[in-house]
């Protein structure tokens, strides 16, 4: 087979930066559920390593969900028709549910899934997003917790995909033209 072109992402945030704030962000969330069982919910694909890195901050007992959505197919730009292509497991009725994204961009995803969520009468539900884009945002939406706030550029690394590559790198970093 082939070897992909990969071009070199200019370096936005790194390894440590990153760790540095989920560690944080963990130190909220323990506070903010104290007393209470948490389902986790990983939005596919590009929460994974976010997700992995948050839940081994966590102390509360934890259960561990996956979703996946896809909306952008091989483009830069949303479709703006979100599609669910992986469902969680089990039921969420009673539930304290804590959804964690890798970016909120438009906000179109995340809208979709706290309405499916929400249906489903978990007993109450938050939104984690390691990255969000404010300039981009079009859905009345609050992420309960945010790891950074960036500029409208489409970034890669650490889960995050361009046409499926790049989700590998350890960093986070700007998809130039
Ligand atoms: P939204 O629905 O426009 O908020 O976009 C959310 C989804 O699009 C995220 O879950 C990402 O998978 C993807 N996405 C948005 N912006 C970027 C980006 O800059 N790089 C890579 N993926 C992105
Ligand atoms: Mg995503």
């Amino acid at each position: 087979m082939e070897k992909e072109q990969i071009k070199t992402p200019r370096f936005l945030l790194s390894e440590d930066e990153i760790k540095g704030r989920i560690k944080i962000m963990a130190d909220e969330i323990n506070h903010d559920y104290q007393g209470k069982d948490v389902t986790a919910i990983c939005i596919l694909k590009g929460g994974m390593v976010f997700f992995t890195d948050l839940i081994r901050f966590l102390k509360m007992p934890l259960r561990c969900e996956f979703l996946a959505t896809s909306s952008y197919g091989n483009d830069k730009k949303s479709s703006g028709e979100v599609k669910l292509t992986m469902d969680t497991k089990y039921p969420l009725e009673g539930k304290h549910v804590l959804v964690v994204e890798d970016i909120v961009d438009s906000g179109l995803t995340l809208s979709y899934i706290l309405a499916l969520l929400k249906a489903r009468n978990p007993a109450s539900v938050k939104l984690c997003s390691l990255l969000f884009k404010p300039a981009s945002l079009k859905r009345d939406l609050t992420v309960d917790y945010v790891g950074f706030k960036i500029g409208n550029e489409f970034v890669v690394g650490y889960g995050l995909d361009y046409a499926g590559l790049y989700r590998n790198l350890p960093y986070v970093g700007v998809l130039e033209e």
